[in-house]
């Protein structure tokens, strides 16, 4: 069922994990697909994909915590197709810490990313999802739900995307405009596999915690995205779905 034809999609963090299978999942229900993300070569494997699937991609190098080039980058998409339906908010870093040895850096650093580049595509993007009646999907985080050890500045940032999609939620429902998120919870991506732990920290609990076991690919958080870009989520607004298989705890 292709629930998304006709619409313009626009999707951060395009170039790996969720991101890509995002990118691949809205092209396949019908929508054409404007993908950015910092790193231009897998962006344009991501596009390359979508292309050789049938379906209609253009990719933009953008990093989603510089100002003019959200700006470029989301006018870029609504000039392309003539209108933009949909804006996916998957661009992301996570990083661990002992907490009191956080550095300001990079807590600032991880804020500009999860927080601000999320806050000025949806700012960006506002004025034109009004215009169809279009709506956003940010990404949050388990970690925005319940404490995380060692994630302390991950964590804040997602507590402010969660936050602020239900505000957008309620400030723009009555002007046909929803917004909702994600939570997805230790999907299999580049980002879990490759992230460095803290000296002494022993992470293996987590996998205690799984009520669900088996794979945990980036397409089960695609899937959900896809329905909530859809008019099947017509009546979902400021709601956040967690992916996580369940938790034992
Ligand atoms: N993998 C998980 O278990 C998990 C859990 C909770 C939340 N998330 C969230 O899901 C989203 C996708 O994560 P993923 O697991 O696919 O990670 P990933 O590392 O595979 O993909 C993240 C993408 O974001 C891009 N990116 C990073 N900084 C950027 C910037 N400044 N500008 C533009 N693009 C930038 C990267 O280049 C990369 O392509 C993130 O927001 C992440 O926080 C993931």
């Amino acid at each position: 069922m292709k629930r998304l034809e006709g619409k313009v999609a626009l999707v951060t963090g395009a170039g790996s994990g969720i991101g890509r299978a995002v990118a691949l999942r809205l092209a396949q229900e019908g929508a054409r697909v404007f993908c950015v993300d910092l790193q231009a070569e897998p962006l344009e494997q991501t596009c390359e994909s979508v292309l050789s699937s049938g379906g209609i991609a253009l990719a933009r190098r953008c990093d989603v915590s510089n100002e003019a080039e959200v700006r470029a980058s989301v006018a870029a998409a609504a000039a392309a197709w003539g209108r933009l339906d949909h804006l996916s908010n998957m661009a992301g870093i996570l990083r661990f810490d002992h907490f009191h040895e956080i550095a300001l850096e990079d807590f600032r650093r991880v804020i500009e990313v999860n927080v601000y580049g999320t806050f000025l595509f949806c700012r960006e993007a506002i004025p034109h999802l009004l215009k169809v009646g279009g709506n956003i999907v940010n990404t949050a985080s388990t970690s925005s739900h319940a404490g995380l050890p060692w994630g302390g500045v991950y964590s804040s940032s997602k507590g402010a995307v969660l936050a602020m999609t239900r505000t957008i939620a309620v400030e723009y429902g009555r002007l046909g405009l929803r917004a909702n998120s994600v939570s997805p919870g230790d999907i299999a991506t580049p980002m879990s596999k490759g992230v460095k732990m803290p000296e002494g920290v022993d992470f293996s609990w987590m996998d205690r915690c799984k009520a669900l076991a088996g794979p945990r690919p980036p397409e089960v958080v695609a899937g959900v995205v896809a329905m909530l870009a859809s008019d099947d989520a017509a009546h979902i607004n400021g709601e956040d779905i967690r992916i996580d298989g369940g938790t034992l705890s």
